[in-house]
């Protein structure tokens, strides 16, 4: 019975994490090992729980009782006693097999481990573990709040108990799950990646500016934002990341880092978290499409 839900890292897919945990009445106890990273976490799901009650969806009470349900902390240990554990890190092979490897020596032997990577192999992760049965993926969608898909990666090993539970766990917190195989890229950004990659090659390529390539698939396909807008949400280092990832699984040139890439991350252009990527955020309410050719 999943009850308590440990959360590793407060970054934005931690926070975002914690904050839908809260909402559907589950306990949390979230941890980072910096500080500001905690204040920050906890300053976003107080913002969410604010903007939910201007909205009229959370009532004073649910909002005092959302606020007790969240615990947090900048010591792994803390997460010791809980069913289930997400761990949300940066995006690094070694900081996350470390991370498993330390909690698998502190948690109860039932507790389910899962990682929101969302392109490092599960397999890989769970290889270094003693009990690899209890490792599953779960990956989120950027922003949590509002995304409602949950991709869940089963690997070979990954008992059936383990994957069930899991998607239970992701239909009672509001969220659709998909089973997924473990392969790189899993489902969706097998899919999204190269499609976000062309729109910077077209950029690069002069077949159009930031804005007339982000509303023509916005305008043209009915799509929610266009794919540069949407890479700097995403982060372009996550991405620089995830086609370094992507590339070397498939050796196919669809998930080749485009250049521009490589240079905005080089330069800490990262998107929206560093205010500059595709386009400016010095207005966080009016970016300003760049002029990057
Ligand atoms: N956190 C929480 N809530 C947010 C948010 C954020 N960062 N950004 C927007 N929202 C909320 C708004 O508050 C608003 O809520 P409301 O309906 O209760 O008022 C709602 O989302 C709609 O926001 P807006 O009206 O301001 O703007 P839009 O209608 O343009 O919606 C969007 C914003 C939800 C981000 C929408 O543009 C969208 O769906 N974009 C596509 C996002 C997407 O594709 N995400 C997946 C990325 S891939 C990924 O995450 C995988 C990873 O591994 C890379």
């Amino acid at each position: 019975m999943i009850r308590t839900i440990g959360i590793i890292g407060l970054g934005q897919m931690g926070s975002g994490i914690a904050y839908a945990c809260i909402d559907a009445g589950y306990k949390v106890i979230a941890v980072d090992v910096k500080n500001d990273m905690v204040q920050k976490g906890v300053s976003y799901v107080h913002k969410m729980i604010e903007k939910g009650q201007r909205k009229g969806r959370i009532s004073e009470e649910k909002k005092v009782e959302m606020i007790g349900l969240l615990r947090t902390g900048v010591e792994l240990v803390e997460v010791s006693k809980a069913d289930l554990i997400i761990e949300a890190v940066t995006e690094d092979m070694e900081l996350k097999s470390r991370t498993f490897r330390e909690l698998e020596s502190i948690c109860s032997e039932n507790a389910i481990l899962a990682s929101n990577t969302s392109s490092l192999s599960i397999t890989s992760l769970a290889s270094g573990l003693k009990e690899v049965s209890r490792m599953i993926g779960l990956h989120f969608f950027n922003p949590v709040p509002v995304m409602r898909l949950v991709e869940v990666i089963k690997t070979m090993e990954t008992s059936t108990e383990v994957a069930k539970n899991t998607m239970d766990f992701i239909k009672s917190i509001g969220k659709t799950p998909i089973l997924v195989r473990d392969q790189a890229g899993f489902l969706v950004n097998f899919l999204l990646t190269p499609y976000l990659f062309d729109a910077m090659r077209a950029l690069s390529n002069g077949l159009a500016s930031v804005e007339e390539i982000d509303n023509g698939m916005k305008l043209g396909c009915g799509y929610p934002m266009g794919p540069l807008a949407l890479a700097d949400l995403i982060g372009l280092d996550m991405l620089y990341k995830a086609g370094n990832i992507l590339f070397e699984e498939y050796r196919e040139s669809r998930f080749a880092v485009p250049p521009i890439l490589k240079k905005l991350v080089q330069f800490g252009q990262t998107g929206v978290k560093s205010g500059r990527g595709f386009y400016d955020y010095s207005d966080s309410d009016k970016p300003d499409a760049r002029n990057l050719i």
